[in-house]
């Protein structure tokens, strides 16, 4: 059984969405780790709610390195097999990319590689793009760059405001990150250079 560890900064309304797909025997894995970096992250509660093991270190004030050596410490003592980035606030630091290298990954809120960074709806809606959508990716050392596992694409509607296409787009979110995590778990994907080639066609 794959081992997950989860780092969050906030809400994890995403990680929630990997938990139930766990619990309902989606993804042969457990949840063997949760991490917040701030201690008044929902996403912290809710794991400690679900009985899962569940811990705030905090990073204020802490060289990236150092915050990370103690992440990787905690991981390495849950048997950490792969890294699952859900909302966390933090560049990662080179080296705890070294360690985990190609078993971490991310969702992002756009359609990479447009709108990388913060507010990446807010971004898409402000520019007028007419689709939208979120991409789940390998985690490498650029920011929201690394091979990307899958996306969803959301229509912007000229009703919409950027809340309500933040709301749409996360819906796909909770749907698509559960699924690259399975298809990641049970080998189902393969790197050819910076292209990730799946066994499954998207549903
Ligand atoms: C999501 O929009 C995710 O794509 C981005 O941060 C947000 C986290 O939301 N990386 P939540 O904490 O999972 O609810």
């Amino acid at each position: 059984m794959k081992k997950l560890g989860i780092l969050l900064s906030g809400r994890g309304s995403n990680f929630e969405a990997i938990a139930r797909a766990v619990e309902a025997g989606e993804i042969p894995a457990e949840i063997a780790i949760v991490v917040a970096n701030r201690p008044n992250a929902r996403g912290l509660a809710r794991a400690l709610e679900m009985g899962l093991q569940a811990e705030c270190i905090p990073s204020k004030g802490l060289e990236r390195e150092v915050y990370d050596r103690q992440v990787i410490e905690r991981f390495e003592a849950a048997g950490v097999d792969l890294v699952c980035l859900a909302g966390y606030m933090r560049l990662l630091s080179a080296h705890f990319i070294d360690r985990y290298r190609g078993r971490i990954l991310n969702i992002h809120p756009s359609l990479l590689p447009a709108f990388t960074g913060l507010e990446a709806q807010k971004q898409a809606f402000d520019y007028g793009v007419k689709f939208a959508g979120c991409t789940v990716h390998f985690v490498d050392e650029k920011l929201d760059h690394g091979p990307i596992i899958q996306q969803a694409v959301v229509p912007v509607l000229d009703t919409d405001d950027a809340h309500t296409l933040a709301e749409r787009i996360l819906a796909e979110e909770h749907r698509i990150y559960p699924e690259s995590v399975r298809r990641v778990v049970e080998g189902k994907v393969r790197l050819e250079g910076r292209r990730v080639i799946s066994e499954e066609p998207p549903k």
